[in-house]
């Protein structure tokens, strides 16, 4: 009995061990995370605890092989902070107009025009219009050296995405129905299985949305659509 008693103990105390070194470990890297926001937050709209999650997402696909997109970049930050989880290593695409957003859309809803016809609100960026030199200057941050920026609407860029390929994180942040749809029309199958596909906006704009539900629908897809803790959208690519 006494035998069992100790051998019982010492079962506890090991898993006891295993959880609180799991949870140290959490805990570094949700710091680290939180640097990261620190290192990048000029370079970026997105709001601390979403680009955490991003960034927490990233950390569990850091075993998957391929390239990283980006489309919608605006200042390059995200993109940025991704390489820092991912790896140098690897090679990212930056896809932006650097032009800002184009205009909204009825499919894009009434609060996507409102928002864009409202110029002087804090949260317009200037219709999200960025220098192409400031993701240039957020990737060096980081130490990338092979990432490239393409510059253009994705109409017109994406259909030249190199054939040969494979992504294994595309990160979705154009709002609108048109800017969504292209990526996903001209991406979605060179996602590999088992990669990711984040979508900034899922939750914030119906285009996006909507452009989602569209493509996945139209393609007969059973893909399932995901939510972070603190909502961040997200597809695991079967
Ligand atoms: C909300 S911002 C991206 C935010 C960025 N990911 C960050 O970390 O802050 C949206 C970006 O998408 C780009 N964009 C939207 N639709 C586009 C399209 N159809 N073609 C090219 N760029 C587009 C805009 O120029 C803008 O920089």
């Amino acid at each position: 009995m006494k035998k069992e008693i100790k051998q019982l103990l010492k079962s506890v105390n090991l898993e006891l061990r295993r959880v609180t070194s799991e949870m140290k470990q959490e805990e570094r890297e949700l710091q680290f995370h939180q640097n990261l926001y620190q290192k990048y937050k000029d370079f970026t709209m997105i709001p601390e605890r979403e680009f955490v999650d991003n960034l927490e997402l990233c950390r569990r696909h850091t075993h998957i092989k391929g390239v990283i997109v980006e489309c919608g970049v605006w200042r390059g930050g995200m993109s940025a902070a991704m390489s820092e989880v991912l790896g140098r290593d690897r090679t990212y695409f930056l896809f932006d107009s650097f032009e800002g957003l184009p205009d909204a859309k009825e499919i894009d809803g009434n609060q996507a025009i409102a928002w864009q016809a409202n110029k002087t609100s804090p949260g317009y960026y200037n219709n999200c219009k960025a220098e192409e030199e400031y993701a240039h200057k957020a990737m060096q941050m980081a130490m990338v050296k092979n990432y490239y920026t393409k510059r253009g609407w994705f109409s017109e860029t994406l259909p030249f995405f190199p054939k040969e390929e494979k992504i294994a994180l595309l990160r979705l942040d154009g709002d609108w129905y048109d800017s969504t749809m292209d990526c996903l029309v001209n991406l979605f199958d060179k996602v590999v299985p088992g990669g990711i596909i984040i979508i900034d906006d899922y939750y914030m704009w119906d285009g996006c949305s909507r452009a989602v539900h569209d493509f996945l629908s139209t393609n007969k897809r059973v893909e399932r659509i995901s939510r972070s803790l603190n909502g961040v959208c997200f597809i695991y690519k079967h």
